[in-house]
């Protein structure tokens, strides 16, 4: 039971064994063409990792396949008994690197600000944020158990879930996309119109690829084709981390699920929070695309 239960890194709930290994995520040391993605955790990490990852081999599918996308991508602050940590895994990878992170800003290793690294940060609604995470907790077995979907969203709204509160954190990493080397996504944006986000992130990056390259991108990182990857849908976890039985890691890829899980009450409760905890912010977010 305490293995399910949330430790605390500096006021944000998150899982004891990163807590832990907080010391070493801190001294990172970031180098300067590390690409960090960051998001709040379901918000589309590991579909705009895996577009990355094609931009960085040049559409080359069978480049991509080479490991699970958690070890291509690895995870900054991951620790888990037995496997070697994200810093650990990050040392023996050769620039250029893609780094992963669902760090609050303020929580994020210094290394990575004084080296001037470029951040692509993913946001996506948080009422399909709040749903998939329901469904993650269920099969990832280092959270702790969810309870209803009704004490889940009290949960989630009170930021009392693993990476603390949404809002904070789709805020704080908006606050900071005034700095020239951060691009601030929205999957909603990417569901819509996913050739023309690819674009945005080719030019944040300065990169030209050949036309039929970005074809090749968006055919191998649509849901379809990455649920069915071994590479890309997480099958390849130990099952006593992640039970794809009780749900797949790629679940629907839809926006607008929420609604087939709310209430019309919860709805109206959500929306009061949300509006009260968004105001005064110019960050706005479409709960559907
Ligand atoms: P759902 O649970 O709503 O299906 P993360 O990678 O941050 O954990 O986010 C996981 C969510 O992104 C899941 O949402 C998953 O299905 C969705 N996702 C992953 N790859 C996707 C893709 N290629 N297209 C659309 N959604 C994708």
């Amino acid at each position: 039971a305490t293995l399910r239960e949330l430790g605390n890194l500096h006021g944000i709930p998150l899982y004891k064994s990163f807590v832990e290994g907080w010391p070493q995520v801190e001294a990172f040391q970031a180098r300067p063409d590390d690409l960090l993605i960051s998001t709040y955790p379901k918000s589309g990490t590991t579909w705009l990792s895996e577009i990355l990852d094609m931009i960085y081999q040049d559409g080359d599918v069978e480049k991509c396949r080479r490991d699970a996308i958690f070890n291509r991508v690895p995870f900054l602050e991951m620790k888990a008994p037995q496997i070697p940590s994200g810093v650990e895994q990050l040392e023996k990878t050769p620039s250029p690197r893609l780094v992963k992170t669902h760090l609050p800003v303020h929580l994020l290793p210094s290394s990575f600000w004084d080296k001037n690294c470029k951040v692509i940060y993913m946001a996506r609604n948080p009422k399909d944020v709040v749903i998939s995470y329901y469904y993650f907790y269920q099969m990832a077995k280092m959270h702790p158990d969810p309870g209803t979907l009704a004490e889940f969203l009290e949960t989630f709204m009170a930021g009392k879930v693993a990476y603390g509160s949404w809002y904070e954190h789709v805020q704080g990493w908006w606050e900071k996309k005034h700095e020239k080397q951060l691009l601030y996504l929205f999957y909603e944006d990417m569901k819509k119109d996913p050739r023309q986000e690819v674009q945005k992130i080719l030019r944040f990056l300065g990169k030209e690829v050949a036309e039929g390259t970005v074809e090749r991108i968006l055919h191998h990182t649509s849901f379809q084709e990455m649920k069915k990857n071994p590479a890309a849908n997480y099958e390849t976890m130990p099952t006593t981390l992640m039970d794809h039985s009780l749900s797949p890691f790629l679940r629907k890829g839809i926006s607008g699920d929420w609604k087939n899980h709310f209430t019309v009450a919860q709805n109206e409760r959500f929306d009061q929070h949300y509006q009260k905890h968004m105001a005064g912010s110019d960050l706005s977010f479409q709960m559907e695309a």
